[in-house]
């Protein structure tokens, strides 16, 4: 059997609506902005449960916005998890910031709250905790920390769309949330986008302008941002795919469950730890492995199974950011851990075949 790590074709729903959609919105020329963007702004706003939501062209610039809607003060610090897409770093040093890295917990990748502590100082104007694979962050440790601070939170929820911490959506608990749908995500458009959540109006009113060259209309620009726009057709295809979402989720959460059964016996993996009190989207399955993880790839390889890793580096790996310091248990991370395969257009049988050669590879002590 072949398993693909994703097949972007197999995960579009409803094609022939989707395609139909999309004829419609050319032959009315409608592509930027309109009817089908706030739309979307709107249910986006109402399945996340926060006031406002905009429509942006890609979760870095949504990540960036947050950032600078802010409106710090020069020399201010902001800490981000060193084990991110790099999206979450460019956003504090794009905008001038100090970028501190904080290690990662390694029992749900997420930010590490004993390290968060150690890094906070009076210069400590936000923190960006990213729910990383699906995994919601430690929210209400990281808000009790920084009660009477004048810290704010922007959570970088690109790969967490669902996900809840007591039934309360990922990205609204901070400041701001942003999202990423790029189309491998698990809320994925035909192309770029991304938007920004809030429930304060200040923000959502910055965000609107910094998006189209810091004007909400035509040439009332009000200070130089950015062409930043969540295109009509993405808007068109994640209304229609926003519909059917619950259902992706549920999918993704039983097919997870698969690994978990039968991988929990192997003693040479570590899996997630999940909490009772939160709903995970698991965008990607992340095992770890602290010996032999490039044989397993080889072996999931040679018996067609595609896998990949997030990230081969931690951020404070790359040369140019910081060098970060205690960041323990991320050490030498991106070697040791693998994704395996997960999506709703797996199979059952696809997962269960995946976790019976992971097991087969241990048996056999390759
Ligand atoms: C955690 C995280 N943050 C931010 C981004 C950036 O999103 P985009 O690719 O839409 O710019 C991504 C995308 O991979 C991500 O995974």
């Amino acid at each position: 059997m072949k398993v693909k790590f994703t097949n972007l074709y197999k995960l579009i729903p409803e094609k022939e609506k989707i395609f139909s959609k999309i004829q419609n919105l050319i032959r009315n020329a409608q592509f930027v902005g309109g009817k089908n963007l706030l739309d979307f702004e709107k249910k986006f706003a109402n399945f996340v449960g926060s006031k406002y939501c905009v429509g942006l062209g890609n979760g870095t610039d949504a990540l960036e916005i947050a950032v600078r809607s802010l409106h710090l003060k020069k020399n201010s610090e902001i800490i981000v998890p060193v084990n991110t897409w790099i999206s979450t770093a460019e956003a504090v040093v794009n905008n001038g910031f100090k970028l501190v890295f904080c290690d990662i917990n390694l029992d749900d990748y997420t930010i590490s709250i004993q390290d968060l502590k150690k890094k906070i100082n009076s210069n400590t104007r936000a923190i960006m905790p990213v729910h990383l694979y699906g995994n919601p962050s430690n929210m209400k440790d990281i808000k009790n920390i920084i009660k009477n601070k004048n810290i704010k939170i922007i959570e970088d929820c690109a790969q967490a769309h669902g996900a809840k911490i007591k039934n309360q959506h990922v990205g609204t608990i901070g400041e701001i949330g942003t999202f990423s749908f790029f189309p491998g995500k698990n809320l994925g458009a035909f192309g770029d986008g991304g938007a920004i959540v809030t429930n304060s109006k200040k923000i959502y009113e910055y965000a609107l302008r910094a998006r189209g060259h810091g004007s909400k209309k035509k040439y009332d620009h009000k200070f130089p941002g950015r062409n930043s726009r969540l295109d009509s057709i993405h808007s068109a295809v994640l209304n229609i795919k926003l519909k059917n979402y619950k259902s992706v989720i549920r999918k993704r959460n039983k097919l997870a469950n698969i690994y978990f059964k039968k991988l929990k016996l192997i003693k040479e993996i570590s899996l997630f730890r999940l909490n009772k009190n939160c709903s995970y989207a698991f965008h990607q399955f992340v095992i770890r492995v602290d010996k032999n993880r490039d044989n397993l790839i080889k072996y999931l390889k040679k018996n067609k199974i595609d896998t990949m890793i997030h990230y081969p580096y931690m951020l404070n790996e790359l040369k140019f950011f910081p060098k970060g310091n205690n960041l323990k248990n991320s050490k030498n991370l991106g070697k040791k851990i693998i994704s395996l395969p997960i999506s709703e257009e797996h199979t059952e049988r696809e997962i269960n075949y995946v976790s019976k050669k992971i097991e087969e590879f241990f048996k056999k002590k390759i």
